[in-house]
């Protein structure tokens, strides 16, 4: 949502700025600018629309010479996404430029106040306030300026200031919205995320809330909110320049659906050792397990419903009673939670801000919380009690796939391992899942080779208007995966339902020619949900099953069944939902979406 980038260093900053915010596309957007320090001004080109309106209008970065600037894609907040409302955004006098991410709560507040001092506005954004606020402060001194901005600042927001009195040296600050720093040789530079800074650089610095950072082309320096240098190490990202290409795949979201077996694979293995699920850095014994009387997991979207999967595995595992919510539910909810409360967050980006809310809120209330995370060094990675990565590397489409996949992995992990130490997991039913675990990136391979006829059926069914999606157990967790997975890239309206629910009032939807597909790969259920099945069947519905290899159960009822590889019930989600993603994926492609950034979406939901 939104991204930043900032350079300063020798090369001709606008081409720089240009290629940094294409890496960052995938966060979605809805227009772009940059803006750059020359000659003793800032010079500035925005635009609504695609990158690439940007591109023309600056051929390419070439019309504007200068080798500091700042730039942004903007996804639309406060104001419509127009060309005047696009970032960067100047002050009245035009000597400071400001990109910015995240929401100003008090911003009108701070307008009225700075209009009674003369100040106009131009644009209907939040943004503005802080390009006028700096110039309002600044007696010459940038630092002075950039704290007295802080204290008067209520929100979340990262950013990017040039100020026109400083040639050398540009500035920025970060508070609940993600920021790197990315550190090069003879150049620097800033970023939403370390996708935008591979191509310079592997070394960065994370930022904390409400430092202030100073970037000239040989040096760094940061700052506390009392002015004080803060010393901070600098981070290796493993991460190569690659694994946010699109390595000659059409679209990242087919390469990261491709890729699960190896992030998988890199997810377990160095977690799986001579027989023993080694979590390191797990302050977790066995007298803290004990002490749980209640597990929360709590998360967004996806993540969420790799949740709703845990909380059946955990339940069955650990015999702790589990819950699940919604992230921005439970911020508000008055949650019952405490020092005997287990709070398990999941997160790709790390940034979410309704999971991080969340989080802190599970923490001042004393629960110990495990974070689940993809990127490293996030603010969840950061904040949390304990934190599990999930290996996947960088995820660019908008909808997760191989995050997905490494995330349900983590949990399996978590299970098993919880289940050991409390005894509650019998010790062959451990061993026979530490096995199918060792042998799942195999699975998932397999899996993915049945592509074809997914493709098939997608050609044939992609101009449904409404799908359902129904399951059982487990199944109904991955149901509401399937279903958010179609509706998101292609589209189409669908909904998930608990197979034992569609008599409880859906079923009246279903029509001659309703797309339904059912969920079958939870054995001791497989009768019950093929009763919903032919309830549809019966009113008409094109029956679509997801089944295991060898159960010929669906295939009476259904049109086509999609056959997956058979693994242990608790780890069989991981390869349930891959015919789902296919499926959503190639439905998509066949209706000609934009796969990678669907409308209206942002890869990382950093505001509320
Ligand atoms: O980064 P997070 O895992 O916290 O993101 C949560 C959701 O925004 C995310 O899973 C979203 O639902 C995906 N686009 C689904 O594909």
């Amino acid at each position: 949502m939104c991204g930043i980038v900032g350079y300063v260093g020798s090369k001709q900053a606008a081409p720089v700025l240009l290629k940094g915010l294409a890496t960052l596309e995938y966060r979605g957007y809805d227009s772009a600018g940059i803006a750059i320090w020359h000659g003793g001004q800032l010079e500035m080109a925005k635009a609504a629309g695609k990158l690439q309106v940007l591109r023309d209008l600056t051929a390419e970065g070439s019309k504007l010479p200068g080798t500091m600037g700042i730039g942004h894609t903007r996804w639309a907040t406060h104001g419509e996404p127009t060309d005047v409302n696009a970032h960067p955004h100047l002050s009245r006098s035009g000597r400071f430029a400001v990109v910015h991410n995240g929401i100003i709560e008090n911003y009108q507040q701070l307008k009225t106040r700075l209009q009674r001092h003369g100040y106009n506005f131009v644009s209907q954004t939040d943004t503005e306030v802080i390009a006028q606020l700096v110039e309002y402060y600044y007696k010459g001194d940038m630092l002075d300026t950039m704290i007295q901005l802080m204290n008067q600042l209520e929100g979340s927001y990262s950013l990017g200031i040039l100020c026109v009195d400083e040639p050398e040296r540009f500035y920025a600050v970060r508070k609940d919205s993600p920021l790197v720093v990315g550190l090069g040789q003879g150049e620097n530079l800033i970023a939403s995320d370390v996708a935008a800074l591979l191509a310079y650089t592997q070394e960065v610095y994370y930022l904390d809330d409400r430092e202030i950072v100073v970037l000239a082309a040989d040096k760094v320096e940061i700052y506390d909110s009392s002015r004080d240098l803060v010393h901070k190490e600098p981070q290796h990202i493993d991460w190569d320049v690659s694994a946010a290409e699109k390595g000659g795949y059409e679209h990242f979201m087919f390469k990261e659906i491709m890729e699960q077996p190896e992030s998988v694979r890199k997810t377990l293995s160095p977690r799986l050792q001579d027989g023993q699920i080694v979590l390191d850095d797990f302050h977790i014994d066995r007298e803290r397990l004990e002490q749980f009387r209640k597990i929360y997991i709590v998360a967004c979207g996806s993540s969420y419903h790799v949740a709703a999967v845990g909380k059946y595995i955990l339940e069955q595992t650990t015999r702790i009673p589990v819950e699940i919510d919604i992230a921005s539910e439970f911020r508000y909810r008055g949650p019952i939670i405490g020092p005997d409360t287990l709070m398990i967050v999941i997160s790709q980006s790390g940034e979410t801000a309704d999971t991080i809310a969340a989080m802190r809120e599970g923490r001042a209330l004393g629960a110990h919380v495990l974070a689940i995370v993809n990127v490293l060094g996030s603010t969840i990675a950061r904040e949390a009690d304990d934190v599990l990565y999930t290996w996947a590397g960088p995820e660019i489409a908008v909808a997760t796939t191989k995050a997905y996949s490494t995330q349900l992995a983590v949990l399996y992990l978590l299970a098993l391992r919880f289940g050991q130490l409390l005894g509650t997991l019998p010790e062959a039913e451990l061993a026979a899942a530490y096995r199918a675990l060792e042998q799942l990136p195999e699975l998932l391979e397999q899996a993915l080779q049945k592509r074809e006829h997914i493709q098939h059926m997608a050609s044939q069914l992609y101009n449904k208007h409404s799908i359902f999606f129904i399951g059982r157990n487990v199944d109904y967790a991955v149901a509401m995966e399937g279903s958010l997975k179609l509706k998101e890239i292609s589209y189409i309206h669908s909904e998930a339902y608990a197979g034992g629910e569609l008599k409880h009032g859906t079923i009246s939807l279903i029509e001659p020619g309703t797309l339904v597909v059912t969920l079958a790969t939870c054995d001791r259920l497989v009768e019950k949900i093929k009763s919903n099945a032919e309830e549809v069947k019966a009113r008409g519905a094109y029956l679509l099953a997801v089944a295991v290899e060898g159960d010929e159960r669906l295939a009476k009822v259904a049109d086509a069944v999609f056959y997956v590889p058979k693994t242990e019930a608790l780890l069989q989600p991981s390869l349930t939902v891959i015919p789902l993603q296919l499926f959503a994926y190639y439905v998509a492609s066949q209706k000609g979406c934009s796969i990678d950034q669907p409308k209206n979406l942002a890869k990382s939901v950093t505001v509320e």
